[in-house]
């Protein structure tokens, strides 16, 4: 009886000391902040005030086996992104919003196999992942995930440590879905990722961050843009093409700006997340359909980048603010070792607080930032050599193109090295992502720069005018595509197909 009562007491006392913590980030929060800025675009908000949720953190499905196979399904389903307001979106594994994450390792072989349960096409291409032309998601019919099909692909992972992500690559359907929530992440491992110390207890200490901006309706569903936008395709397959999504403003068509729209955290508008007083490491991928985003904290917190699109710096570079462009992921890490219990910091996107690290316990491990990561080990030491390919980025055309799956643009050797100059001449903001490649910038406008500081990228971002000299190389052959990652420019056709073939 004695017992009993002594039981009931700790529990209620427990219970209290959460109640009492938790409650202090729990903010209510106002969302007419949002609705009056007097921007391009507003997102409207259900009509109330949204309490913080705690972040999202999607399952991690671990296939560092050799050989793992998982079934991945597309489905259509209902998601609240503010509590109480239900919107029509997609998700992977019936997760609700986005994918569950998957760790795979170097070496091994991956079997993820693809059910289409949606009444329309789609495909999974492995954004960052050097693989085979026919598991690249993403060229030809080949690709092409039919509803009701089952698809499997075959990855060699065969690159180092990373993060990853996937998204759908049909062509008229890509910028619809990956809207709508079909993305997820991948974290890949290799013989030094475990031996660096770094956090890595998924959704713990190592957590995985989808930046995306979003503008939704009033009733909680999400808002596809701006539908007096003219559509005009001048080769593009206009009867492909699915969704609006067009958000154009002074600074062009779904360019640059996230103003008025509202950047969700794994789907969660402001969420908070409890770690320890220790180091802890945020794997963040901006997932919008377009946009840069300006990542810093708050309370001068500084940000430690350990690695950028395509593996680890060569030590972590310490920065108070980075810009991650829509595709493009940064793994950072924060030093919370100095904070007292209660303390918080808000990691803000754009002016807008994304997440609220609460620190709510003492660290049961020692760790600190580490001193040295992974060499960066060009393909060949630059010393400026010749341009080998050029691409012009105009008005959704490249090299004044549009995408034509029908035609392949270039044929590159296998394991060869090239020099792509990659040049914005238009007069608004765009990005380049190569398909099957890991690369490095070695010129900025045409000076040389420190490609061991901006690390391993898949995506770049260019504003009017840049110009970027990248080395490349691709080391897996088949049929794939680069273009830019503002999606509504790729389904206009700002696309390029290449060829990798084992010799000439
Ligand atoms: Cu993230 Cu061709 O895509
Ligand atoms: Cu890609
Ligand atoms: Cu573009």
């Amino acid at each position: 009886m004695k017992n009993r009562k002594s039981i009931v007491i700790i529990v209620l006392t427990l219970v209290l000391i959460s109640v009492l913590l938790v409650g202090r980030w729990l903010r209510v929060f106002d969302l007419d902040v949002l609705r009056n800025h007097r921007n391009a675009f507003e997102s409207e908000l259900p009509d109330s005030s949204v309490e913080s949720s705690a972040l999202f953190i999607p399952e991690l499905i671990d296939m560092t086996h050799n050989n793992s196979e998982f079934e991945i399904t597309v489905d259509e389903t209902e998601f609240e992104f503010f509590p109480g307001y239900k919107a029509q979106v997609k998700s992977y594994n019936e997760q609700g919003y986005l994918g569950k994450t998957m760790r795979l390792k170097r070496g091994n072989t991956f079997y993820p196999s693809v059910t289409n349960n949606l009444d329309e096409i789609t495909t999974i291409h492995w954004h960052g992942l050097e693989v085979a032309g026919e598991s690249d998601g993403a060229m030809g019919s080949v690709a092409i995930v039919n509803p009701g099909e089952t698809k499997t692909y075959e990855l060699s992972v065969d690159q180092q440590a990373s993060t990853i992500w996937y998204h759908p690559h049909a062509k008229g359907f890509t910028a619809s879905q990956a809207y709508e929530g079909l993305a997820g992440l991948i974290i890949i491992e290799d013989e030094y990722s475990n031996d660096l110390n770094l956090p890595s207890d998924y959704g713990v200490n190592d957590l995985p961050i989808v930046l995306q901006a979003k503008l939704f309706e009033a009733e909680g569903n999400l808002n596809y843009g701006n539908e007096n936008t003219e559509q005009s395709f001048e080769n593009g397959d206009n009867s492909l093409f699915n969704g609006l999504l067009n958000f154009e403003d002074e600074t062009g068509e779904n360019s640059e700006t996230t103003d008025g729209f509202v950047i969700m955290t794994n789907g969660a508008y402001r969420p908070y997340v409890t770690v320890a007083n220790e180091v802890i490491r945020l794997r963040t991928l901006n997932g919008s359909n377009h946009g840069i985003m300006d990542i810093s904290a708050s309370d001068d917190t500084k940000l430690h980048i350990i690695a950028t699109d395509g593996g680890f710096l060569e030590a972590p570079s310490e920065q108070e603010q980075f810009e991650i462009a829509a595709g493009q992921r940064f793994e950072v890490l924060l030093d919370l070792t100095d904070k007292e219990i209660g303390e918080t910091v808000d990691v803000i996107a754009n002016n807008q607080v994304v997440l609220t690290v609460v620190v709510s316990e003492e660290s049961n491990w020692s760790t600190a930032l580490p001193n040295g990561l992974v060499a960066i080990s060009p393909f060949e030491e630059y010393n400026e050599q010749k341009t080998t390919h050029t691409y012009a980025l105009g008005r959704n055309t490249i090299n004044g193109k549009q995408m034509d799956m029908m035609r392949i643009d270039e044929t590159f050797v296998k394991d060869e090295i090239y020099y792509f100059e990659v040049t914005n001449e238009d007069d608004e903001n765009h990005s380049f992502h190569i398909h099957n490649s890991q690369f490095l910038v070695v010129e900025l406008n045409g000076e040389l720069i420190d490609y061991k500081s901006s690390g391993w990228k898949d995506t770049i971002y260019l504003r009017p005018g840049e110009s970027m000299k990248l080395q490349v190389k691709f080391r897996f052959t088949g049929d794939y595509m680069y273009h830019c990652h503002i999606l509504i420019h790729e389904e206009k056709g700002m696309m390029g197909t290449f060829r990798v073939v084992d010799e000439e």
